[in-house]
């Protein structure tokens, strides 16, 4: 399973690709707002530190203006994933970038049926929200299932699924028992995968016991 970090914060992504776990980095609008930098600067910067795919978002909901959006982020680096909204005009820029090789991340994702379209579109990567699913009382984990089941039953579809809005650690386990390709995890989120109080206690346990013996490894 790949791991992507939900985040425009440059500082966050260099210190978790420093771990070597990073396979890739979205980011949104919201996202890009919160960082309050220049957005091709923040792109170029995490193209340089993360080889992986890197979403960009088009901010054009018209089909003209997502291909001319679209074609000006890809041209910042040959990891750039162009993300794109899960309507009609959205999945026809799908299909316009796939169909050229560059990579396409169908965003806002909440039912299996759209996200059948993204695949049909030859989207790169689809993105069922599941936090905001969740939000509204659904249940967002039930998506992805579909969306594996779906997706398996066709070799021919390419489209692997990234689950987006990940708001803790059982989502991304969830995922990853459901066979899900990617998940694309909010800093703090990735941070709490570590942890485990057993594993905190069982370590000073440990280093206290060595101290006793006195002894050094290096
Ligand atoms: O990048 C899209 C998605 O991950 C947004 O998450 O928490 O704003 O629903 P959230």
């Amino acid at each position: 399973m790949k791991f992507f970090v939900d985040t425009a914060d440059i500082k966050e992504i260099r210190e978790l690709a420093a771990t070597g776990l990073l396979d890739g980095v979205t980011t949104n609008p919201s996202l890009v707002a919160k960082a309050g930098r220049d957005f091709f600067e923040v792109l170029k910067e995490t193209c340089a530190v993360v080889k992986g795919p890197v979403s960009a978002e088009v901010a054009a909901t018209d089909f003209n203006g997502m291909i001319r959006e679209g074609e000006k982020l890809a041209k910042i680096a040959s990891n750039i994933a162009i993300k794109v909204p899960l309507t009609w005009d959205g999945l026809k820029a799908c299909k316009h970038f796939t169909s050229k090789g560059t990579m396409v991340n169908v965003t806002l994702c909440f039912s299996a049926a759209q996200a059948l379209l993204a695949a049909k579109a030859g989207a790169t990567f689809i993105s069922p929200f599941v936090g905001r699913l969740d939000d509204v009382g659904q249940d967002g984990m039930q998506l992805i299932a579909e969306i594996c089941t779906i997706y398996r039953q066709y070799e021919y579809f390419k489209t692997e699924v990234l689950v987006a809005s990940v708001r803790n650690p059982m989502h991304v386990v969830y995922a990853a028992k459901m066979g899900a390709h990617v998940a694309t995890i909010p800093p703090s989120v990735l941070k709490q995968l570590v942890q485990h109080p057993l594993t905190d206690k069982g370590l000073a346990t440990f280093l206290a016991d060595w101290q006793k013996t006195g002894q050094k490894i290096a």
